[in-house]
């Protein structure tokens, strides 16, 4: 294979995107596959189909150097050296399971195209014992190939800066040489120091999930943190900021509200409960069921809370929801805790109008019933309540006082904690917060 090989990543979704125009930017050759002509024609016009910050440039930038290219044709793949995998594995229709279609498609397209001793590189999160299962398929129609897994860790929001500047590699092999090579292709990020983990296939499926479910589950402990503060009359806020000067607890991912949401932590601790049960090992993580609960509850206690605040029937109030996407710096709404609350309002009988700086458009594709508005002042002129959702620094640079002049009543809901209640406090409004009592 020699000095620099050349790459392909198969499916050009979030995650394939990303990785494609890093890999790039590391001064790689790189084709981009995906069965989408429409995406297709936009990564190869350099136009993100997402919003993911500086990707865009990124992208743009790296489309005009020529090394980066995109097309629907497998068989352009066939003098190309290693194949990223980077297909989306999302909850399964009818189960908790993880629907595994698109990743066995992507890797049976490439496998008719792939030359001697080529590497194909899964980075999708599926569930553990799938490489294996892949890797076995491989070996009866292309032996001259070999499979590992290379699972990713990026954040939607961050996406280049956890793909250039990972704080690990994780390489699931069964062979020196697949890790030689991959330690080639990363050799740009090994430069950095960054920590390089050798592990088998299962146990590199594994790390994945594990990493997900412990941040599920750290979400899902401060907001559990949240219910008792709110029934022993506590503050969750001060409780989380005390208990995470503990270097052993740490700060992050304390922050109370209404729960994670997302196209990965959700699907995610979902699929592995569905694995641990056939693997026959289910009350090992029988706890994420709990975690999965207390999630959803948090969604719920938000709804509580609005009803406590306006009155049981809602049908006679308008309520402000500033937020849509499952956290801000994005555009994704898939399973957007927002979205999930404004729906259950708006089928309560409320009218409920949505504000959100970059998700409208994803948001209204799902649900084309809600009301939606481009302008914050539109949003919340003549409501009786405004509920903020999503931590956008838009809604922190709100002034309470200019907002106090639009709405009707001056009542707010903070759903993540992150606004200044002193501020809102001082400019005569009510306000409340999940976990905090007053
Ligand atoms: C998550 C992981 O953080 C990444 O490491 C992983 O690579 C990715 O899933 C994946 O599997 O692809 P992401 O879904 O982008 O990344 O979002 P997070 O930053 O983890 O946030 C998830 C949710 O938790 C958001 O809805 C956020 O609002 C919520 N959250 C986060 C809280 O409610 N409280 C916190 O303290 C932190």
């Amino acid at each position: 294979m020699g000095m620099n090989p050349t790459l392909s990543v198969i499916g050009c979704g979030y995650l394939g995107a990303t990785h494609a125009a890093c890999m790039s930017s590391l001064g790689f050759t790189v084709i981009g596959v995906d069965t989408d002509p429409e995406k297709v024609a936009m990564l190869s016009r350099g136009e993100l189909p997402f919003y993911e910050p500086g990707l865009d440039t990124l992208l743009a930038q790296e489309i005009k150097t020529g090394r980066l290219t995109f097309t629907t044709d497998f068989s352009a793949i066939a003098d190309t050296d290693v194949h990223f995998i980077c297909v989306g594995t999302p909850q399964s229709a009818e189960s908790f399971a993880a629907d595994l279609t698109y990743v066995k498609s992507a890797v049976a397209g490439i496998a008719p195209y792939l030359k001697d001793g080529a590497l194909v590189v899964g980075k999708s999160t599926v569930p553990v014992g799938t490489a294996q299962g892949l890797r076995d398929e491989l070996k009866k129609s292309a032996p001259q190939a070999d499979l590992a897994w290379n699972p990713e860790f990026l954040r939607e929001g961050f996406a280049v800066e956890d793909t250039l500047k990972p704080n690990r590699l994780v390489v699931g092999v069964t062979s020196d040489r697949a890790e030689e090579i991959l330690k080639e292709v990363y050799k740009p990020l090994l430069a950095l120091n960054t920590p390089w983990i050798r592990a088998d296939l299962a146990t590199s499926e594994l790390v994945k999930v594990a990493a997900n479910s412990f941040l599920a589950t750290k979400i899902s402990f401060i907001n559990a943190m949240a219910e008792i503060c709110e029934a022993a009359g506590g503050d969750v806020t001060v409780l989380a900021k005390a208990i995470g000067y503990d270097p052993r607890i740490g700060s992050r991912f304390l922050q109370a509200g209404i729960g994670f949401g997302g196209g990965c932590l959700p699907k995610d601790i979902r699929a592995f409960m569905a694995r641990a049960e056939e693997l026959g090992a289910k009350s090992a993580v029988e706890f994420l069921h709990e975690i999965d609960a207390i999630n959803l509850r948090a969604r719920q206690r938000v709804i509580d809370v609005v009803r406590n605040d306006l009155s049981a029937d809602l049908t006679q109030y308008k309520i402000a929801v500033l937020g849509a996407t499952f956290k801000p710096d994005s555009d994704d709404v898939r399973d957007s805790p927002a979205l999930d609350i404004a729906v259950e309002l708006h089928a309560a009988g409320a009218n409920v109008v949505i504000h959100d700086p970059k998700g409208i458009e994803p948001a209204r594709k799902r649900f084309p019933n809600l009301n939606f508005s481009e302008t914050i002042a539109e949003c919340v002129k003549e409501a009786d309540l405004i509920l903020h959702l999503t931590e956008w620094k838009e809604y922190r640079a709100l002034d309470p006082s200019i907002i106090g002049q639009l709405v009707k009543n001056k009542m707010i809901i903070d759903g993540r904690n992150a606004l200044d209640r002193e501020l809102w406090r001082s400019a005569g409004w009510k306000f409340h917060a999940l976990g905090r009592t007053d």
